[in-house]
């Protein structure tokens, strides 16, 4: 087998280079509907690659238009968050504002949500950099296992001339050595040799780390020993002998985090941070409230307090260097049940420029959101079936008939969206996939009367549907 690192699948689109009407184009494939919310991300995205072209006096001046995006439970809003993230080639982080306590509170601090922005920063920044060096990782690797299958002659030193005879030897053995090796490599690449071993030098994996808790987060110190005292843990290392195609992984790995300059993946991760990071705070109603005066509000309003400045634009410091926050893109999404967008502090709720609704779903929605979205409901169960030679498919009765029991039930008891499908969907076919592959390969089709005679007991009996569905 050639020494190869494993293809990556994952490759990031950039999504810089897209319009917004392709980044819309993009998320429509995912997310059914929802397009003034589609179209608001798409412009602050696209607004920020504009900025880049301005001269840098002016560039400054250009602060991002935070979103806050509102609308029911289950409309689409954290997925809108998720797809952007997989499309985007910005660091990109989603947190729940939930998650945060105020300073000085048991929990995490809000600032960690930039600490682990530029994280994410750092595994992008690095994995574009190992595709630059790749082939380069590649080549190295190869040389060296071919230095261990076959090792190098000495070079003769400091005993004069030699007598012509002897240097004529010495050019044939080198002449030899050459044709071996290629040949060997021949033969490496055609996976002749993967049944060999070779003696190689590993380094032990088996580092301690340690973290320690502080009042800035455990994330912060999270310095392995390795670190601090290279001499004493870097350097240990035992010889093994290992299968030949064992050995290119492990020497590809060495060469290829060699050629990487890990202070130069810290710099430009600050630096992607700083002009292109977007961060996305779900569950933002969760923290609104200024009532004030006890119990959990405090924290609450602390927790905007905290995120204020972070908004506005502050230094924090992470373990890849300070910070800035000035042009990083707030997205902050919430279903604001409760409590409403005006209960945030003022401050806050001034960062947050552009509101975008999302709308709660109709039966058509739920219709396309069965079938449509790559990786559908309907889809995720086929396929899963399918497995086990069950060919499952659903009459277009069928798929209609379940929106509209969706759209009852939650109705009737409570609107949590799409979500509802997932329940629903799940009774509908509990039998099926208790069957599965049991009774042999077959097809099997889902119609209307199917889907009502599962859910029509439940949905006679309020209680039963409120636990059920
Ligand atoms: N517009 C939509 N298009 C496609 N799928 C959707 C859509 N809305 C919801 N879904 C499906 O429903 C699930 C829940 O949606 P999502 O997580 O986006 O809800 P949400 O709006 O963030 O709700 P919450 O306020 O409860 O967090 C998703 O995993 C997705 O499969
Ligand atoms: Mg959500």
């Amino acid at each position: 087998m050639p020494i190869r690192l494993p293809a990556r699948s994952d490759e990031l689109r950039t999504l810089d280079l897209l319009t917004p009407r392709e980044i819309v184009g993009e998320l429509d494939r995912y997310v059914v509907g929802q397009n003034p919310a589609k179209r608001a991300v798409a412009i602050a995205l696209r607004n920020r690659m504009r900025r880049h072209k301005l001269p840098p006096e002016q560039a400054a001046e250009v602060t991002p238009k935070n979103i806050l995006m509102i609308g029911p439970t289950g409309v689409g809003k954290t997925e809108i968050a998720r797809r952007l993230a997989q499309l985007s080639a910005s660091p990109f982080l989603k947190v729940e504002a939930s998650k945060f306590t105020e300073v000085g509170y048991v929990g995490r601090d809000v600032e960690s949500m930039v600490r682990d922005l530029v994280e994410a920063a750092f595994d992008l920044v690095r994995r574009e950099k190992q595709a630059e060096v790749r082939e380069k990782a590649e080549r190295a690797a190869e040389e060296r296992l071919l230095d261990l299958l076959l090792p190098p002659p000495q070079p003769r030193s400091g005993e004069g001339p030699q007598p012509p005879e002897a240097a004529e030897g010495a050019r044939q053995a080198r002449e030899q050595f050459r044709a071996t090796r290629e040949k060997l490599r021949q033969q490496l690449a055609a996976g002749q040799l993967d049944a060999r071993t070779v003696e190689i030098e590993v380094q032990d994996r088996r580092l301690p780390s340690f973290q320690i808790l502080s009042s800035q987060g455990v994330e912060e110190m999270d310095v392995s020993v390795k670190d601090l005292l290279p001499g004493l843990f870097g350097g240990r290392s035992r010889r093994r002998s290992v299968p030949v195609a064992e050995a290119g992984q492990i020497l590809l790995q060495e060469e290829w985090e060699r050629l990487l300059d890990a202070d130069q993946v810290a710099r430009q991760a600050v630096e992607r941070v700083e002009s292109s990071g977007i961060l996305f705070i779900d569950e933002i109603d969760k923290v609104a409230g200024r009532e004030g005066g006890h119990g959990p509000d405090v924290s609450r309003e602390g927790v905007q307090r905290d995120l204020l400045p972070i908004v506005e634009g502050t230094t924090v410091t992470t373990k890849h260097g300070p910070v800035r926050t000035d042009h990083i893109l707030f997205i902050a999404a919430g279903a604001f049940h409760v409590s409403k967008p005006s209960d945030l502090i003022p401050e806050l709720q001034g960062r947050f420029p552009i509101r975008v609704e999302l709308t709660p779903l109709t039966e058509d929605d739920l219709v396309r959101i069965l079938r449509e979205p790559r990786g559908a409901l309907l889809t995720q169960y086929q396929a899963l079936l399918g497995t086990e030679g069950v060919e499952l498919s659903f009459t277009e009765d069928a798929v209609r008939e379940l929106a509209r029991v969706a759209m009852e039930v939650n109705r009737t008891t409570e609107n949590i969206g799409a979500r509802r499908l997932a329940t629903i969907l799940e009774s509908v076919l509990d039998e099926v996939s208790f069957e599965g592959g049991d009774a042999g390969p077959r097809a099997v089709e889902i119609g209307a009367a199917e889907v009502q005679r599962k859910l029509a007991p439940l949905l006679r009996d309020q209680d039963l549907s409120r636990f059920i569905l």
